[in-house]
């Protein structure tokens, strides 16, 4: 959809000066190759605290057309000393993005919402539940149809240059959670449909490190807060409480 000259200038309005150039070829929701990994509910659900296992890892990014973001990570992080104990991450988190008058992207998350869990099954029994909030920037990005698959495909270069993996429109308008700042776990747990009586919710430190950060590079943390979270049986659902 192109955006009209009137509406345009009304959205304007709301953005920040930043924001001069059109950023409509971005909107919609985008998936790595896999197609399993996608914002929403279907992969963070901030009421409950719970994240679903996606099917394979993969990473997702939506962008809405007033300014907002959001993003979905699932990676398996191979162990080469062990390669039977592979180690899984997952992030999400979700703010608002802008385009720079040089064509880079600026994505600011809101800094309570964003969650990581990490999980490495063969040294840890509990999965480690932390906040995530990470700023990215991207150099640029060039939205086309890609020749050999025949979809609208997103490339982003990271803030050196280096593509992220190949993107793929998988919903226009973008599947996203509410991009107004959720923050659960300062509110009382609703009905507790999985809690026992030992749960107790409450919020999680905001000084935490995160074990990995991708931007600028992934680093690690030498401390972290821990949480018991536990995979039920299959592992599909994570669920957490301390
Ligand atoms: C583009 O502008 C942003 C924000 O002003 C800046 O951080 C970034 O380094 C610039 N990128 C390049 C490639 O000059
Ligand atoms: C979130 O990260 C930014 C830098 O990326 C930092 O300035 C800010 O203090 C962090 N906020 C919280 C609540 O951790
Ligand atoms: C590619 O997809 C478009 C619709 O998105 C369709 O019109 C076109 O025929 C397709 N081209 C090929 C080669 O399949
Ligand atoms: C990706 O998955 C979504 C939801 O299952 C589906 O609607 C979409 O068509 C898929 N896209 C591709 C390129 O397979």
């Amino acid at each position: 959809m192109k955006l009209s000259i009137a509406s345009a200038l009304l959205l304007g309005a709301g953005l920040t000066a930043a924001q001069t150039l059109p950023i409509t070829d971005l909107v919609g929701t985008w998936s790595s190759k896999s197609n399993s990994t996608l914002t929403g509910s279907g992969f963070y659900n901030p009421v409950d605290e719970e994240f679903t296992e996606p099917k394979h890892p993969g990473i997702s990014y939506s962008f809405s057309e007033d300014g907002f973001f959001e993003e979905s990570y699932y990676r398996a992080v191979a162990n080469p000393s062990d390669p039977r104990c592979p180690k899984g991450i997952i992030q999400w988190q979700h703010g608002s993005f802008t385009k720079q008058p040089n064509g880079s992207l600026v994505l600011v998350p809101i800094a309570v919402d964003g969650r990581q869990l990490y999980s490495d099954p063969c040294n840890y029994d509990s999965s480690i539940y932390t906040r995530y909030n990470t700023s990215e920037m991207f150099e640029r990005y060039s939205v086309y149809q890609d020749p050999y698959h025949n979809i609208t495909r997103l490339d982003l270069y990271k803030f050196d240059g280096a593509p992220l993996m190949p993107l793929y429109l998988a919903f226009s308008p973008p599947q996203m959670l509410p991009t107004t700042t959720l923050n659960p776990l300062t509110t009382a747990a609703p009905g507790g449909a999985k809690a026992t009586a030992k749960v107790k919710r409450s919020e999680l430190p905001l000084n935490h490190n995160v074990m990995m950060k991708r931007t600028p590079e992934m680093q690690r943390a030498d401390r972290w807060w821990w949480f018991g979270v536990f995979m039920t049986g299959s592992g599909a659902v994570l669920y957490f409480f301390f």
